[in-house]
């Protein structure tokens, strides 16, 4: 389909006064009047990156500037490594250098590092100041920037310190996606596959269908992918905004993240991408199901095919079981000392399961290491 034919589309996240909408489409950043109107005061302070600065940083803030807006700016160090205390402290000292107030809205201009760093400097400078998500990632467009996960990594564990904060607005431009490294993009199709495989039996097969048009970023494909997916987070958040609902609920988008937070960790922030880690972690989820007869094996082979014709790692990589296993056990879904597995039972559903044990799941990864 051409490029132009594809619509843009709003959803809405629906919490009540903490609701709002998430903008998807082509040329929404050359436009920004749609962010001049969320602005409760007309000073931003835009947070991004080395590498996003020079393509879309400098031409937004010279175009808010021209509405009239107070544009400050900071670019943080790129990399998974750099989602950390020093980090967040930067975004501190230049709202504070610059004596920002509680109505300076911080615009997270970038991928899921950069969104979850700035939501969480959002959650607590001055208690809480608004926050635009400006996502460009696939990864980020599909996942991060919606929700209202906020979190910095801690040498021990990803995401361990952050909070729940609600943007404003999300505003996701499909055109940015032209720029992003193969690598990336491929590593947001994880997080794609993750809402078919875990939540949408008919989007799996939406996606099986269409994974070539995808795998070539074809337009009007990945339009309908980032909405779909988009859609599907959207919904489960507002259901289940803490990750709290006994049955499962938002719990449920960690598919594939147990054993991905795990490796991830393990390797070294940055080693492996954080969608690589999710796409592994979906099968080593879905080859644990199939060993606990519950996934069947047809479903199995589905789920591993489609990983694998993205491109993204459906083996192991070389790391010790019990590093692995010490990092499962810090997992944010633990209760009681319990791991607390997401697993797929069919092709579009999936369940807690908290009674596999700590030995059992040993052994399964040191299987796993076997075949690979
Ligand atoms: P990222 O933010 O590191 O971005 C990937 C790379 O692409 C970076 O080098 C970045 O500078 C570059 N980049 C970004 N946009 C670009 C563009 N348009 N053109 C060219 N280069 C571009 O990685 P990511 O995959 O976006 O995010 C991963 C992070 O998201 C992880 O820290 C993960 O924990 C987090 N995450 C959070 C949630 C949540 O709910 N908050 C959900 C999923 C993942
Ligand atoms: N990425 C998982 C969640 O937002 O809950």
């Amino acid at each position: 389909m051409n490029h132009h034919a594809v619509s843009n589309t709003t959803l809405q996240v629906s919490l009540g006064e903490r609701s709002y909408p998430i903008m998807i489409g082509a040329h929404l950043l050359a436009n920004p009047e749609s962010i001049v109107t969320f602005l409760p005061a007309p000073r931003v302070m835009l947070v991004t990156n080395e590498t996003l600065y020079p393509l879309y940083g400098e031409a937004l803030a010279a175009a808010l500037r021209q509405h009239g807006i107070h544009v400050l700016k900071i670019c943080l160090p790129d990399g998974e490594q750099f989602k950390d205390w020093p980090a967040l402290n930067q975004i501190f000292d230049a709202l504070l250098e610059y004596a920002c107030d509680r109505k300076t809205t911080l615009i997270a201009l970038g991928g899921g590092v950069i969104g979850d760093i700035t939501g969480f400097a959002a959650a607590t400078y001055q208690r809480g100041v608004p926050l635009i998500q400006i996502p460009t990632t696939l990864l980020a467009q599909v996942d991060s920037s919606v929700g209202g996960k906020t979190a910095i990594n801690h040498p021990r564990g990803k995401n361990m310190i952050g909070a729940f904060y609600q943007p404003l607005l999300v505003l996701a431009d499909t055109d940015s996606l032209k720029t992003l490294p193969e690598r990336e993009y491929r590593s947001g199709l994880a997080e794609v596959i993750k809402y078919g495989l875990g939540l949408d039996a008919e989007f799996f097969g939406w996606l099986e269908a269409n994974i070539d048009a995808l795998n070539c970023r074809d337009a009007a494909a990945l339009a309908y992918a980032i909405k779909r997916s988009c859609e599907i987070k959207a919904q489960i958040v507002a259901a289940d905004e803490r990750e709290t609902a006994k049955d499962g609920g938002r719990a449920l988008l960690n598919l594939g993240h147990t054993f991905g937070h795990a490796i991830e960790t393990a390797l070294g922030y940055g080693v492996w991408l954080h969608g690589e880690a999710v796409a592994c972690g979906m099968v080593l989820a879905a080859q644990l199901s199939h060993q606990l007869g519950s996934l069947d094996a047809a479903s199995l082979g589905r789920a591993v095919a489609l990983i694998r014709s993205v491109g993204l790692p459906i083996a192991m990589p070389d790391i010790a079981t019990d590093a692995i296993l010490e990092h499962m056990g810090r997992d944010k879904k633990n209760e009681g000392g319990n791991i607390r597995l997401i697993l797929p039972s069919t092709i579009g559903t999936s369940v807690v399961n908290a009674t596999v044990s700590t030995a059992r799941i040993g052994a399964f990864l040191d299987s796993q290491k076997l075949k690979a």
